[in-house]
């Protein structure tokens, strides 16, 4: 175990595919898996919970057949449980609840599970981690927002190494085997300070797509500036 509680987890670089060149999205992802992507995390927006509208199960199933990393759906959207099981047959086997957007979480996650994939539930910056605390028996990962949804290319919010450290130390405390995501302003200069708090899947857009020296360079600078933090 490392220093740092959780730091034994294997770190894995979730590339967001919301920069990409939507016209061309079946080759980012092929692009993405030869970089050596460790899954792929889809931004599915609606509108309502977020200011922004992307793209919903139909494509990501016309996706699914050109790679074989395992894909998360990211779902901002308002009570979305309504769409879960189009996304597990699009070919996502985790998908991503945010505890704002469900009256009803805990019912929402179930929704999930019953549909035979894995459960995460996301955390935008102002919700603390007692909302989850009735819920954790039921997800596979705890997805820390580090900027308000909606937008890639955003800073990252520091404030919410804390919360994710929190997390880390609750989960570790009850000896649950669950995953801490970070997502939004992940790249070079940010990933350590959310790899050493306790994330260990980072998710990241720009920081990815922006790299002017190639995918493949910047999945393995993001991953082994996470593993130095070990
Ligand atoms: C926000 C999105 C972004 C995206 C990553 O709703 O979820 O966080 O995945 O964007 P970057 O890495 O460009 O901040």
């Amino acid at each position: 175990m490392g220093e740092r509680p959780g730091t034994d987890r294997r770190f894995e670089i979730v590339p967001s595919v919301l920069p990409a060149d939507f016209a061309k999205l079946g080759e980012a992802c092929v692009a993405l898996e030869e970089a050596g992507v460790d899954r792929i995390q889809f931004d599915i927006m609606d509108g309502r919970f977020v200011p922004n509208l992307t793209f919903g199960p139909d494509v990501v199933a016309a996706v699914r057949p050109h790679v074989s990393v395992p894909f998360e759906a990211h779902l901002m959207v308002h009570e979305p449980a309504w769409l879960v099981e189009r996304f597990v047959e699009a070919g996502c086997t985790t998908i991503i609840l945010h505890a704002e957007a469900n009256l009803h979480l805990h019912r929402a996650l179930h929704v999930v599970l019953d549909a035979g994939a894995n459960a995460g539930v996301a955390l935008n910056p102002a919700t603390p981690p007692e909302a989850i605390d009735f819920v954790l028996d039921l997800v596979s990962h705890v997805l820390v927002m580090t900027v308000n949804p909606g937008f890639g290319g955003q800073s990252y919010i520091a404030t919410m190494e804390p919360k994710v450290a929190a997390i880390r130390r609750l989960v570790l405390d009850r000896g649950l085997d669950i995953d801490i995501e970070v997502d939004g302003g992940i790249h070079p200069g940010t990933v350590q300070g959310a790899a050493r708090a306790g994330a260990n899947l980072l998710v990241a857009g720009s920081g990815l797509f922006g790299d002017v020296a190639g995918l493949a360079h910047a999945v393995t600078e993001l991953r082994d500036l996470a593993e130095s933090t070990r």
